[in-house]
């Protein structure tokens, strides 16, 4: 049996795909207490939110106010990434002086266009300008890539891995440094996940730092980060509360809750350094936004032990 991966970091991206999947506008000083707290938890690595367009979600359109406020906090060591489909998206994030981009495509072709109203290789051309832009400045957000729909789509189902890895490649040749394979409408199993690291890893570039990101729609995702951890993955992202999906994909649901996730690593000996109790409660409030979506174990465990703040 493979040893399991004890040096996989753990990334909340709740502030984005979270609040991205819920209709209510959240007020933006209630999405800066909530991030606050998700500091106060011990998350230091964190996508904070997305630069795209408020037409296509209105709830991100105050992505400026609270990355001032999240930065204005000076948390050592925090590493923040928003998610951007385009040029424009970069430019706001460079302003902003994030640590990285993550820039978003899809392996598969329809979904690509009804996420981001782009071909594939329209995309790749954005992310060649954005390379080309930050090339040109000192200090620039590192460029990572989130390949969604690898495990399959909702429009043409299952995608071959050649065409995720070709992705890769393409990507690579751009500067992007870290590939994060999504899961996004959650239907990959353990098995999957298996045969795709086997398959994937010795076709790779070296040095790039590979991530996943997991929606719990049927219930497999911890299973998956299981079978994940018999591979080096750099990192798992996942989302307070298990809130999350992307509005143009259609059965979407949350992400793997990172309580749930937190307690998982902590309980096999991998040290995550985050607080499963604050990180719950940043959860148990968020849920009242969208209390139909709540989907985390640990929350419910920690709101039945306070009996206090359960969702309303
Ligand atoms: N941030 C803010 N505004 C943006 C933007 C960005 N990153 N990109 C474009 N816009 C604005 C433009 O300025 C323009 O504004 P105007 O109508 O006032 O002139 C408008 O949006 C349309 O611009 P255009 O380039 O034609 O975009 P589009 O309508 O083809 O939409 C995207 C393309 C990528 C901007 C849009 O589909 C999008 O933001 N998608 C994000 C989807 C997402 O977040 N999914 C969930 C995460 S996986
Ligand atoms: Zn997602």
């Amino acid at each position: 049996m493979k040893e399991i991966n004890r040096t996989v970091q753990l990334i909340e991206v709740g502030p984005r795909d979270g609040f991205q999947s819920i209709k209510t506008f959240i007020p933006t000083e209630k999405k800066i207490a909530l991030v606050k707290t998700l500091l106060a938890a011990g998350i230091r690595r964190m996508e904070v939110t997305s630069f795209v367009s408020p037409k296509a979600i209105p709830q991100m359109a105050d992505a400026r106010e609270v990355v001032a406020a999240v930065k204005a906090e000076r948390v050592e060591g925090l590493q923040l990434t928003a998610l951007v489909p385009n040029a424009f998206g970069a430019r706001a994030a460079l302003e902003m002086e994030l640590d990285a981009v993550n820039f978003v495509l899809s392996v598969s072709e329809t979904h690509n266009r009804e996420n981001v109203r782009r071909t594939v290789d329209e995309s790749f051309g954005e992310l060649a300008k954005i390379a080309e832009e930050y090339a040109a400045v000192e200090k620039a957000p590192r460029i990572l890539l989130s390949l969604a729909t690898t495990f399959g789509c909702p429009f043409e189902g299952p995608q071959p891995v050649s065409r995720v890895a070709d992705m890769v490649h393409r990507a690579a040749g751009l500067g992007v440094t870290r590939i994060i394979f999504a899961d996004t409408i959650g239907v990959a199993d353990p098995l999957q996940m298996e045969t795709f690291w086997e398959d994937i890893l010795p076709v790779l570039p070296e040095d790039l730092e590979l991530s996943l990101h997991l929606h719990d729609t049927r219930g497999l995702g911890l299973a998956n980060v299981y079978a994940a951890l018999r591979f080096p993955v750099h990192s798992l992202e996942a989302s307070f509360g298990g809130f999350g999906g992307c509005p143009f994909a259609p059965g979407a649901a949350g992400n793997i809750a990172t309580e749930d996730l937190v307690n998982m690593l902590e309980r096999m000996g991998i040290s995550t350094g985050v607080d499963v109790e604050t990180l719950s409660r940043a959860a148990l409030e968020l849920a009242r936004f969208a209390p139909e979506a709540f989907n985390s174990h640990m929350a419910r465990v920690v709101a039945g032990k306070t009996a206090c703040c359960g969702p309303a």
